[in-house]
């Protein structure tokens, strides 16, 4: 492969820009379900919403915190608290995931999971990140999104056009509960054996 100019290097994305751009197209997502009374319409928003959300997490969780907790002043502390955070965001997510779109509680999950991941996000950018710049090189905030770029592609947030049936957008939609666990696991690579 040939060498990336350095126009070309100067247009990659470092992983906070990486993150903050995640951060904007979940946004997007909770508006765009704010403006759809379409059962079905619902469902799939929160599906993408799951799913994006997990892996992002799930990214940040392994290449990014890490990396944080070592390079910030009282890091340790800060990350365990982005964590605790995703947990609570997770376990909202299990509950929309098994539940039916009809139902009148699904749009108060919807909005306690928006309340939850907005403040996340208020929190990371406004205090995590900027203070994560400040510590690292920029040339470590491109190796992590690389990294994270990686990680994200093992799982795809919209089934591909050619081929919707296959992996592994398919075992991620399948019957039954757990979207949540099945993102997770293709993300660590558990479950694969
Ligand atoms: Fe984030």
């Amino acid at each position: 492969m040939r060498e990336l100019t350095f126009i070309e290097e100067a247009l990659v994305p470092d992983v906070i820009e990486l993150l903050e751009h995640d951060h904007r197209e979940v946004e997007e997502m909770f508006l765009a379900y704010t403006k759809t009374t379409d059962v079905k319409e619902k469902r799939s928003i929160v599906d993408k919403l799951i799913i994006e959300l997990v892996r992002h997490s799930e990214a940040e969780e392994q290449a990014v915190y890490p990396a944080m907790a070592k390079a910030i002043d009282g890091g340790k502390d800060l990350v365990e608290h982005e964590i605790s955070e995703h947990s609570e965001a997770e376990k909202i997510m299990a509950k929309l995931d098994g539940m039916d779109p009809e139902k009148p509680e699904f749009d108060t999950l919807v909005a306690e999971l928006e309340a939850a991941v907005l403040e996340h996000i208020e929190e990371e950018e406004r205090v995590a990140f900027p203070k994560f710049r400040e510590s690292v090189s920029k040339e470590d905030l491109d190796k992590l999104g690389t990294t994270v770029e990686r990680l994200k592609k093992i799982v795809p947030t919209h089934p591909h056009p050619i081929a919707p049936d296959h992996p592994p957008f398919n075992a991620l939609l399948g019957p039954g509960a757990g979207l949540v666990d099945r993102v997770r696991d293709l993300i660590t690579g558990r479950g694969k054996d």
